[in-house]
């Protein structure tokens, strides 16, 4: 059990983020003899009193937490106090006298108040203390390049990078985090990670979701912004870098960063080639008929925000030479499947049939599992193949599942950096996503429906032979 005596300070405490996520991790991390909160304290604008936050934090965990207790949560509540107040170094000086040693403060803020809450925090003097301090920072982390550089430059008078973990829930999964582990702990894997036996790599994360009343946000955000920056460059990074030397978070960085940088920039002639975008319309979702995104509450009938984006990127450098890894993300897709699928090369020759080549894939919805998808004999007097998947599942009957997010609360308050990108790897990923971002600024994504696996324009990224997966995990080329 973490014993830390710290504070953790929730900023935009009243919000969706803490109600949704942040507080259930607290309460599950609490329930399960993980952390033993000192101090929380939810800091809003809110003027609301002590009491009236307990509730509507209670309210929720009823809701979000699926074994709540209610005497757990009573044992839980008098670490939780709250402040109301604004984003003024005024305002969040009053915090002062209430933290002692160490804190955390997490900005569960909308984007735009990033710079200017971690800022009055510095100017409030809360970035210095007799124990650690530490920010927390939701994504996106700026818009594009040039303000991810800026919105870096109001922080960093005020925090130290080692101060600062920028949140990308992705890499707190646990899948994510086994992509590393299985590649660097099976020396079977090691060989053959290379252009030489890989001939694909795919990496899909498809939601039967919509924008769920988040248009303010969304539609200025978009697929890029939303998903592919952070989320799926993240999870390529883990796919595609070299490995570290020791599992230190400083090597691990460098080796992402090192990857994106790799990664070969879009030119505007080859946008075509590179990038699809797309927008649902009306169609049919889990035998549901759910609107087009244009007639969605908030949104206008003339947006042009992309809810699906596919890309197709190569890596310049000895390992990957030549190996298209694929990315598409897209709402309102036919299924909720989620995957990273990489396909190994045929073998020379092939004397049982044409088109027979391995997947190994990590999936990560609906369940979360590897399986390698193989070929092998039928049984009988023939001598045909079949396709074999040999499955193991992430997660055993009986075992406790941790969110993302108590994971890497768990991390800042140990202050372990690693599943946390550093600057350079967000400035690398602004670097790769802007000029697709200036491409698709003046241009209509194209339309797929509601319920479908994306806009048709997806499979003209594919080089010749090689087809998207199905969104059930199968294989669309056998
Ligand atoms: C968030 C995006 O970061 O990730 C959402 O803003 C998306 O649009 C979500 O739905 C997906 O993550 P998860 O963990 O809920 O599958």
């Amino acid at each position: 059990m973490e014993h830390e005596e710290m504070t953790l300070v929730l900023l935009g405490a009243t919000g969706d983020l803490t109600r949704r996520l942040l507080f259930p991790a607290i309460y599950r991390l609490y329930a399960a003899g993980k952390w033993d909160p000192k101090q929380i304290i939810g800091f809003a604008k809110e003027d609301w009193t002590q009491e009236q936050f307990l509730t509507h934090i209670e309210e929720n965990l009823k809701i979000f937490v699926e074994d709540f207790n209610q005497a757990t949560w009573n044992r839980l509540k008098p670490a939780i106090g709250y402040q109301s107040g604004d984003l003024t170094s005024a305002s969040l000086g009053q915090l002062a006298p209430r933290i002692g040693g160490s804190a955390v403060f997490y900005l569960g803020l909308p984007p735009q108040l990033f710079g200017p809450a971690a800022e009055a925090l510095g100017q409030a003097g809360l970035n210095r203390g007799t124990g650690w301090r530490r920010i927390v920072i939701e994504k996106p982390f700026g818009w594009d390049l040039d303000s991810a550089e800026a919105l870096r430059a109001v922080i960093a008078p005020w925090w130290d990078e080692e101060q600062i973990f920028r949140i990308d829930h992705f890499l707190g999964k646990d899948t994510a985090q086994n992509v590393l582990t299985f590649r660097f702990v099976n020396r079977i894997l090691g060989s053959i990670w290379n252009r030489e036996n890989i001939q694909q790599v795919q990496i899909t994360y498809a939601e039967t979701l919509g924008v769920e009343g988040r248009w303010q946000y969304y539609d200025r955000a978009g697929a890029l912004r939303d998903m592919m920056q952070n989320h799926l460059l993240q999870l390529f990074s883990l796919v595609a870098m070299e490995p570290p030397g020791e599992w230190d978070a400083t090597d691990l960085h460098n080796h992402k960063a090192e990857v994106l940088r790799s990664v070969r920039r879009v030119l505007p002639e080859d946008m075509e080639k590179f990038a699809v975008a797309g927008q649902y319309t009306e169609g049919t979702v889990n035998g549901k008929s759910v609107p087009g995104y244009r007639n969605e509450e908030g949104i206008s009938a003339q947006s042009i925000t992309e809810t699906y984006a596919g890309l197709k990127l190569y890596v310049d450098n000895w390992r990957w030479h030549g190996v298209p890894f694929y990315l598409r993300s897209g709402k309102r897709m036919a299924h909720d499947w989620a995957e990273i699928a990489v396909q190994m090369r045929p073998v020379p020759e092939n004397m049982f049939g044409a088109g027979l080549a391995d997947w190994l894939v990590f999936r990560m919805k609906p369940d979360e599992a590897i399986d390698l998808v193989m070929w092998a004999k039928k049984p009988g007097l023939g001598l045909e193949t079949e396709e074999v998947v040999l499955t193991a599942p992430y997660k055993k009957a009986g075992e406790i599942e941790y969110s993302a997010y108590e994971q890497l609360l768990l991390d800042v308050i140990r202050g372990d950096h690693s599943a946390f990108p550093r600057f350079d790897e967000v400035e690398e990923s602004w670097r790769i996503m802007d000029p697709i971002l200036t491409a698709w600024a003046n241009s209509e994504p194209q339309a797929y429906p509601a319920g479908s696996d994306g806009p048709k324009g997806q499979d003209r990224l594919m080089d010749p032979g090689l087809a998207w997966r199905d969104l059930t995990g199968g294989n669309s080329d056998k």
